[in-house]
């Protein structure tokens, strides 16, 4: 094995630049056989309990970084040190020591990779802990490249340079940040603020309780990621500690991948007590390769039979996608991935009742309804598939928080007249385009409507049935 102390490094992981090898560049520090060297050195997996060690990332990324390699690289020269990431630089370091600064200028550093258990959230205030079932978790490296000054016994490589014309300054030694990175820098703050609200993304930690199933529920990510999982003895479930009346509420999810049938992901708005309230979301799994069902239905005062049923027009198992719920006083508005699928109105008007009267919490669960939720309960759940599950991430409410204890809201005002702060949501509805996009999906993935089963409203239908959709 190389002794590499470096001075100053450049290094790209996961790269696709003059790759170095794993064989001659690393060794393995810990983990005995988890540590795999494979591809000839060039694709370094290592096998380990699940953790993070990057705690300088402040940044959520604009890929999924599970799904392909990326690049990230650590630039460091006496005057500063730069991360990129895909050659995005996303952090500068400068060396301040001229105002009492220290900066690491003076030891040389090994490069380290590891991946390890952070049950320490937990003791952070976490309750949840690893799901060991999920094990052995792995995280693959590779196009290992480094540019830098080797130390050996305590010379650089980089010392007798100067007598060496082919040796010159390399171009990370003076890396600095041209108009083009600034604007990069500058993008990148942008798109985390407008895009990607990753900053002020509701923390599962701070914002929800678990509601059943214990360590079948795992916050991951510091809070921004929440699994849960069901096996045979108990599916889990969480909600939010506040109460709402109105709002926007988003979540992205990942749902149960493989052979889902006879499991049911929820996400949903719902009052406590007698006469309840509810706004749903369910996503009734399926056997391997057979479509999801997105279950939706309203309840006011403890009435629901408002179903609506739609298939997806991508895989919900293979990426996040984000389902929203907008809630105003005059209509609750469904969404996936921004397209309107489902508009509810309020027609009291009618004589149909609206929610709007009691507040509401955020819940979220996985389940077992093998009893009726796969192809009407002829399809179990094959329980030697489990645990199943589910992922959620992004939790986002632009909402009303609504006290019990003063009767007020946070949007100011009692509850019948919440609105007079001006958020979009508030006065939401569908213009043109949303119109056309709920046509579409009306057309092409409704399964099923209740203002259309003539069969179990030989009545009649419920009066909003006859007014427009929109
Ligand atoms: C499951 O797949 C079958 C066959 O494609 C389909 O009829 C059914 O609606 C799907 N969803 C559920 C929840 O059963």
């Amino acid at each position: 094995m190389a002794n590499f102390h470096l001075l100053v490094i450049s290094i790209v992981l996961m790269g696709s630049l003059v790759a170095g090898n794993f064989n001659d560049l690393t060794e393995i520090t810990w983990g005995d056989g988890r540590g795999k060297i494979l591809d000839g050195g060039k694709v370094h997996t290592n096998v380990y309990s699940q953790g993070k060690g990057n705690k300088e990332q402040q940044f959520h990324l604009w890929f999924d970084p599970t799904a392909a390699f990326h690049t990230y690289t650590i630039v460091w020269n006496a005057n500063r040190i730069v991360f990129l990431v895909d050659e995005i630089p996303i952090r500068v370091y400068n060396n301040h020591e001229s105002i009492g600064i220290a900066y690491p200028k003076n030891q040389p550093m090994k490069i380290y990779c590891s991946l390890w258990n952070a049950d320490e959230w937990a003791t952070q205030g976490g309750r949840v802990k690893t799901d060991w079932t999920q094990a052995p978790f792995t995280a693959s490296y590779k196009n290992i490249k480094i540019d830098g000054c080797v130390v050996i016994s305590g010379a650089s490589s980089c010392a007798s340079r100067s007598t060496d014309s082919a040796n010159n300054a390399k171009p990370w030694e003076t890396h600095e940040l041209d108009a083009k990175g600034r604007n990069r820098i500058r993008w990148l703050s942008l798109l985390a603020l407008v895009l990607l609200s990753p900053v002020w993304a509701d923390n599962f930690y701070q914002d929800t309780t678990v509601t059943f199933g214990d360590q079948r529920v795992q916050m991951q990510d510091g809070g921004r990621l929440l699994a849960l999982s069901l096996d045979k003895i108990s599916g889990s479930g969480f909600q939010s500690k506040n109460e709402y009346l109105f709002g926007r509420f988003d979540m992205q999810l990942k749902l149960v991948p493989g052979n889902s049938a006879g499991t049911v992901t929820t996400f949903y708005l719902s009052s406590q007590g007698a006469g309840h309230d509810e706004i749903d979301f369910e996503f009734l799994g399926n056997s391997s390769g057979q479509p999801y069902t997105v279950h939706t239905n309203v309840y006011s005062q403890g009435k629901g039979n408002k179903e609506q049923q739609f298939r997806l027009w991508f895989d919900p198992t293979s990426s996040f996608h984000t389902y929203s719920i907008v809630w105003n006083s005059q209509r609750i508005i469904f969404l996936v991935d921004n397209i309107p699928i489902r508009v509810f109105n309020n027609h009291e008007a009618l004589g149909v009742a609206f929610p709007k009267n009691q507040a509401m919490r955020v819940y979220a669960s996985l389940w077992n309804a093998d009893d009726w939720a796969t192809q009407g309960g002829r399809v179990k759940t094959d329980w030697s598939m489990a645990p199943f599950t589910a992922s959620y991430r992004n939790f986002n409410t632009n909402a009303c928080v609504w006290s019990a204890a003063t009767s007020t809201s946070s949007c100011g005002g009692s509850k019948t007249e919440s609105v007079n702060n001006d958020q979009t949501w508030q006065t939401q509805q569908l213009n043109a385009n949303g119109r056309n996009r709920l046509r579409w999906v009306h057309q092409k993935y409704m399964i099923y409507n209740y203002c259309a089963d003539a069969n179990r409203f030989s009545q009649g239908f419920s009066p909003e049935c006859k007014r427009s959709r929109f």
